[in-house]
């Protein structure tokens, strides 16, 4: 009797659970069949971007799946992505609220992982103007330059060795990041360097792999050793922002603005005197996460592109060569490439896009959320339900590119060898409300940083080592961040 009794008490907590998610999906997009409590978790782990492309073949361009208890809705085709974020940009323009989220935004301060609200809205435009004004003076391309010439060094060292560069990669690109937004630069072996590095290395883990806690809430209470992993990274991180931020605040001078912190606390003083409402709500652990975003948005997708831009050079000496033989006419070998020289080298720019469309760093972009209760294509898609576009199955969509598996740069470029506008299915920075903010900065450094390396160095494959593995390491970034293989080049110098 007993047993019958657990037997039904456990049936009704299951229905109690599931029944009503089962209900409120009917109106949603399909999708395969959601297991009571788990869900679809089963799909997650692997190549995420890969398995929604097969579910899309079965349920159509915009389908759901139940992560845990979450709500998912996966936007696979350039139509969808569109709809969504560009036509009903405000209602598909929050964030999903999670646990990592919480943790590492020292809840919900930060831009990037933070839902949608006036507070948002007016720190993303402060950041945005201090960026652009940053941007366009000198000094991103000089401390690109400065970070550019330490790595030639490095690797005019290694010439003729087989080297991993995925360690130098990301010191230049730290370099760069960290002079923008502190004016701090790194010697490779110094400690905080280092320490900067593994964080970053571990942090990308643990971001990647997300807490279970996110897609079951009841379970944010467990103390579990993923949980603690990411307080305790969140709280290195934090130590290390506020040191700098805090002294920039001490010795602050609005005549001489000598960084991206520089511009952002002068942006939030401007918006002060202007009297502009909600400014009082940005104190200063906003800014400091505004800081942080500079980081988790601006390092590894930078890194790994220019990972990927140096592994397709090496794969198709062919293309490298043309890359070459452009800035050598355009730039010559007694300068750096400058940002002046961007509109005489289309060959290089449309090398660029073929990098960002085949390497697809962020092949699922970040999640968003939707704010209130909407319709895509006439289904229903409820309040805080959570929005993936498949940016991956955009730039590898035989109906848009014709060979999407093929790396060529021709692609952007007319019968004249002109640049062609963008087409819109190349996205690697998202669309609508909440696209990267960082997209002309992340472009302007791929540009100096990879015609700098071609202008100096020709990058191959080992000899006697057949063809680099050019799909995505399974094994790294959880399925949501595309990092090359790790693989070995060897640098020659161009004399
Ligand atoms: C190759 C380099 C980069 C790539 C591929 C990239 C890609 C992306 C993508 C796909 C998103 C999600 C957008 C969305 O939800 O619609 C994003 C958001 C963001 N990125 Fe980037 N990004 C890059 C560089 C940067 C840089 C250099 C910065 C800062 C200087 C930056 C700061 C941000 C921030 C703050 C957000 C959050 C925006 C928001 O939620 O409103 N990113 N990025």
């Amino acid at each position: 009797m007993w047993l019958l009794t657990v037997f039904l008490g456990l049936l009704t907590v299951i229905l109690a659970t599931w029944l009503p998610g089962y209900i409120r999906r009917w109106r949603m997009p399909p999708g395969p069949f959601p297991w009571p409590i788990i869900g679809n978790i089963a799909i997650l782990g692997g190549k995420t971007y890969l398995t929604f492309i097969d579910l899309a073949k079965k349920y159509g361009d915009v389908f759901s799946v139940k992560l845990g208890m979450v709500d998912v809705v996966v936007l696979n085709s350039l139509d969808a992505v569109k709809e969504a974020f560009v036509k009903k940009s405000a209602e598909f323009g929050g964030r999903p609220k999670t646990l990592t989220n919480e943790i590492l935004t020292e809840g919900g301060k930060d831009i990037a992982f933070t839902d949608d609200s006036p507070t948002l809205k007016l720190q993303r435009k402060l950041f945005v103007s201090a960026l652009r004004t940053y941007a366009s003076g000198k000094s991103l391309q000089a401390i690109t330059h400065e970070s550019l010439k330490d790595i030639i060094a490095d690797f005019t060292d290694m010439e003729g060795e087989p080297v991993d560069l995925e360690d130098y990669m990301y010191k230049v690109v730290y370099n760069i990041i960290c002079a923008a937004s502190f004016g701090v630069r790194y010697k490779m072996d110094d400690s905080d360097f280092q320490h900067l590095l593994q964080m970053s290395k571990d942090g990308l883990e643990i971001l990647s792999g997300g807490l279970l806690a996110d897609i079951f809430p009841s379970l944010a209470f467990l103390p579990t050793p993923a949980k603690s992993a990411c307080h305790k990274m969140a709280a290195n991180f934090m130590e290390y922002f506020k040191r700098q931020v805090d002294q920039h605040q001490r010795t602050f001078d609005p005549d001489n603005l000598r960084d991206i912190t520089d511009h952002m606390i002068k942006a939030q003083k401007d918006a002060e005197e202007e009297g502009i409402q909600d400014v009082n709500s940005l104190t200063d652990t906003h800014l400091r996460q505004t800081i942080s975003d500079v980081f988790g948005g601006g390092t590894n997708t930078t890194i790994h592109t220019l990972r990927w831009a140096v592994l397709f050079l090496a794969a198709h000496p062919e293309i490298q060569e043309k890359v070459a033989a452009e800035l050598d006419s355009v730039v010559g070998r007694d300068r750096l490439p400058e940002l002046s020289d961007r509109e005489a080298t289309p060959y290089t720019e449309a090398t660029i896009h073929e990098v960002m469309r085949k390497g697809s760093v962020t092949p699922t972009s970040l999640p968003r959320a939707t704010s209130v209760d909407t319709t895509l294509r006439g289904y229903h898609i409820p309040k805080g339900t959570w929005i993936i576009p498949n940016l991956w199955a955009l730039h590898h969509d035989p109906a848009i590119w014709g060979d999407p598996h093929t790396f060529r740069p021709e692609r952007f470029l007319d019968e004249d060898g002109r640049l062609i506008s963008k087409p819109s299915a190349l996205m690697p920075f998202s669309v609508g409300r909440r696209a990267c903010p960082g997209e002309a900065v992340a472009r302007a450094d791929m540009f100096l940083l990879m015609a700098g390396l071609v202008q100096n160095f020709r990058f191959s494959i080992p000899e006697g080592e057949g063809p680099p593995d050019l799909t995505a390491d399974k094994d790294a970034g959880g399925g949501f961040v595309c990092v090359p293989v790790p693989t070995k080049v060897v640098i020659t110098c161009r004399k």
